[in-house]
């Protein structure tokens, strides 16, 4: 009998690990704690290129000396919140590389340096600079 209910409990643990895995968008802006990790995070891989304060390269629009084309704003002021939670988690993880062919440009996959959690805390981050009616349009195109 005890056993039975460890099992039981076992499998319903698990199945729970399976939904929040898959069920984390949209991603929200509630948690001061996980924009605060969002920040450190984003502070070490991403501000180099998209720069503090999320404003982007200067003169964004053109490109490098190289032809790659410069880091966009992520503040809201580009059209970062156009895209659903889904996608940017997946450019943030996988990078263009693996999301187009023939991709040469500057952004990478973080995947092997930030595991999902932190890129959520990123994404919360990223909000938190939004106007409340992008952040409300781009939450209800991430559901
Ligand atoms: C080496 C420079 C560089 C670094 C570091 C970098 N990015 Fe980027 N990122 C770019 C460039 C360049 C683009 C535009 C891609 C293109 O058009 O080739 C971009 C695009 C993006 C986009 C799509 C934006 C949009 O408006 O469509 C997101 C989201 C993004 N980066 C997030 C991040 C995050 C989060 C980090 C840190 C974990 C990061 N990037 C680190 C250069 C960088």
């Amino acid at each position: 009998m005890r056993l039975k209910l460890i099992i039981a409990f076992l499998f319903t643990l698990f199945l729970t690990e399976i939904s929040n895995a898959h069920n984390h968008f949209p991603i929200t802006r509630d948690s001061e704690a996980n924009i605060l990790k969002g920040k450190v995070l984003y502070e070490q891989h991403c501000a180099s290129c998209h720069m503090v304060n999320l404003t982007g390269a200067v003169d964004w629009k053109g490109v490098d000396k190289d032809g790659h084309r410069k880091a966009p704003p992520l503040n809201g002021t580009g059209h970062t919140w156009h895209h659903n939670d889904e996608l940017l988690h997946k450019i943030i993880k996988l990078g263009f590389a693996k999301l187009m062919n023939n991709y040469e440009g500057k952004m990478v996959g973080f995947g092997d340096k930030i595991d999902d959690a932190g890129i959520d805390n990123i994404l919360s981050y990223i909000k938190s600079y939004w106007t409340d009616d992008i952040y409300e349009y781009q939450i209800s195109m991430s559901k």
